[in-house]
């Protein structure tokens, strides 16, 4: 197992995850991978070469050969590339969401990607978004953040970020969706949604983004993390 550090963030769809994991690998000069994004953009490649939604082998497949790029910038004004083609909007969509969320049910999807991700872990470490990165992916990962918050809030969450995106979505239609997902997420057989054992749990209701980006760099501190 690789030695680089790894500070792993699970959670539920709209925990604030992704903003979290993103904020504390520009503060720690750290890369940063949005496992999401991945299972989002294996999904859209799917759909792009005209499989079966429900074809296992089919994406499996894909999972080892698709052509993903990630670049951005440090304001988090982020690029994704699937092939030739910029899809940083198309993927955000919760119908991407969903078609994520099937495809992650399937056991050899996620063994195709499991070595995907973990090229990720390069020095000097790792910041890592999703929702297995502390059981699965990164088991050995220095620090391990299960990050929650109520449905409420995360349905509302997740609904000024589609908004501020310039998406037209509705709070109602989302929190079923969001619902739904998490439901999956946590009774599929492999991987499911739950907190490493070694995890640290913040339920971060009611707490500003900078509130929990600093109890986060506390615990990595106490790790000599940074
Ligand atoms: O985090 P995000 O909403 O982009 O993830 C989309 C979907 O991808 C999740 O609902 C989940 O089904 C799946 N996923 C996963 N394991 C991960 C990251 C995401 O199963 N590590």
């Amino acid at each position: 197992m690789s030695t680089v550090p790894v500070i792993a963030i699970d959670g539920p769809s709209g925990s604030g995850k992704g903003t979290l994991a993103r904020l504390l690998a520009v503060h720690l000069g750290w890369n940063l991978l949005d496992s999401g994004a991945l299972y989002r953009l294996l999904a859209l490649a799917g759909s792009r070469v005209g499989a079966d939604p429900h074809d296992e082998a089919a994406h499996a497949a894909l999972a080892g050969t698709m052509n993903i790029r990630f670049s951005g910038d440090a304001s988090g004004e982020e690029q994704i590339w699937l092939g030739s083609v910029e899809v940083s909007r198309e993927i955000r969509t919760e119908r991407a969401g969903e078609g994520a969320s099937r495809v992650a049910a399937m056991p050899s999807v996620r063994a195709a990607l499991m070595e995907r991700q973990r090229r990720f872990a390069q020095e000097p470490g790792l910041v890592a978004d999703g929702r297995d990165m502390g059981t699965v992916v990164f088991p050995d990962a220095r620090l391990k953040v299960f990050l929650t918050a109520s449905a409420a809030e995360r349905a509302k969450r997740r609904y000024k970020q589609l908004k501020d995106k310039g998406f037209d979505v509705s709070l109602a239609a989302l929190s079923q969706e969001l619902a739904e997902r998490d439901q999956r997420d946590a009774n599929r057989a492999v991987s499911p949604l739950k907190p490493a054992v070694d995890a640290e749990l913040i339920d971060n209701t009611g707490m500003s983004i900078e509130q929990v980006v600093q109890a986060v760099l506390d615990l990595a501190k106490t790790r000599k993390l940074c």
